[in-house]
């Protein structure tokens, strides 16, 4: 109940901060220059510049539109069978633990605002590490649900590398029941991923200071494979009792705005699981009732037929071979630029201030975010060379 006796209209909202990945890409959107380069936006983009949709997808969409008989609602877990097809490429070995249980969500974003209510519900108390730097919706999620965020330092953007031991200070300094929150594979915004061993290591302190571990998996088979890129979640579940993960098939489906992701849940017991599994539908039917069909749909066409799904997985190795190799050659221009080559995923951090990434912009019709992000595929083969050309002239400056 508002306190006080003025009364409140929609006009009195305070103004809001614009998301700055968005405001980017609606300032390359109306720039004229016809040699302009994006690679601010978080799509993946093909040798031409395009994000096509897949060959495979095209056909299981068709496949939908000449069988779907009714949309009825499907109910607040959406197509259950999606989430059970998913469950061996996420989970791997970890696929039969009757302990882990996964729902369909709206993208990874619905996945991430799930899992951290249901953290808010379980323990308002939990404070959330969150490395730095980190994909800039984390926070505001975070934050949405009312829960603390606590940085921890997770790259040395001097070196391009991991700040691990600091990494590993900040988690031995958490308290038991805080969250741990860590990139699955394909880091945003670095491209720079814990190897085995960190995973290892990482793994260890979370068990032994008791602490959740909550991964985002977002990119799945865009760094060097789809069980590769699984490792270090699966590492967790075989040695954690509770973890939570948030996964999309938006980038490795190529369906962004469809929208399908998924929420895995995994506690120390079936019947506790049920019950958490049981909040998370109550949470989302306050949300969004149930989650949106026509991606997800389209994705269970794939994954259930043989010859659907192994196409699907040639070009899905077409992206990552695409993504590997612009990464080598950007990398060889430079000996200051060869860490990107040793990286994973559409991004990498320029060791540029937010004056050379303006001059970018002015001079050279180069869009990228502020702190230097950008996405290595965002620019067609054409347009390489080109753009190493600037960026080592902005790193010369
Ligand atoms: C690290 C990370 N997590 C989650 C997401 C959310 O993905 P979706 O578009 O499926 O909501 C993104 C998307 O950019 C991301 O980069």
């Amino acid at each position: 109940m508002l306190t006080d006796t003025k009364a409140r209209g929609l006009a009195d909202l305070p103004p809001v901060q614009s998301d700055s990945l968005l405001a980017l890409i609606a300032l390359a959107a109306a720039d004229p220059r016809e040699d302009k380069i994006d690679v601010g936006v978080g799509v993946f983009r093909d040798g031409a510049g395009n994000t096509p949709i897949l060959k495979v997808m095209k056909e299981a969409e068709q496949r939908l539109l000449d069988t779907q008989v009714t949309k009825a609602y499907l109910g607040g877990a959406g197509d259950k069978q999606y989430a059970e097809l998913l469950r061996p490429i996420l989970l791997g070995e970890h696929a039969a633990d009757k302990r882990i249980a996964g729902v369909q969500t709206p993208g990874g974003c619905g996945a991430l605002r799930l899992g951290f209510q249901l953290v808010a519900k379980a323990n308002p108390k939990a404070r959330v590490l969150v490395g730095t730097p980190t994909w800039p919706n984390h926070a505001p999620i975070i934050d949405g649900v009312g829960l603390a965020i606590v940085e921890y330092p997770y790259y040395d953007r001097s070196s391009g590398a991991i700040s691990f031991a600091k990494m590993i200070e900040a988690l031995e300094a958490a308290a038991p029941g805080d969250v741990v929150l860590l990139h699955g594979c394909c880091h945003n915004p670095t491209g720079a991923d814990l190897n085995d061993e960190q995973w290892g290591k990482v793994t260890e302190v979370v068990v032994r200071r008791g602490l959740l571990p909550f991964v985002d998996i977002a990119y799945q088979g865009f760094g060097r494979g789809l069980d590769e890129d699984a490792r270090g979640l699966r590492g967790l579940l075989a040695a954690c009792d509770e973890v939570i993960a948030a996964h999309s098939c938006d980038k490795n489906f190529s369906v962004y705005r469809d929208r399908v992701g998924s929420l895995w849940l995994k506690t120390s017991s079936e019947e506790a699981t049920r019950t958490a599994m049981a909040h998370v539908l109550q949470d989302a039917r306050e949300m969004w009732s149930m989650p949106p069909d026509h991606g997800a749909a389209a994705v269970h066409i794939i994954l259930e037929d043989e010859a659907l799904r192994a196409r699907w997985l040639v070009e899905l190795a077409a992206m990552r071979d695409r993504i590997n190799t612009v990464r080598q050659r950007i990398a060889a221009a430079d000996p200051r630029l060869a860490y990107i080559a040793r990286q994973h995923g559409m991004f990498s951090l320029l060791p540029l201030s937010k004056e050379q990434v303006l001059t970018l912009r002015q001079d050279h019709a180069i869009y990228m975010a502020d702190s230097g992000r950008f996405n290595v595929v965002g620019m067609a083969d054409r347009d390489i060379d080109r753009f190493v050309a600037a960026v080592v002239e902005a790193l010369d400056s």
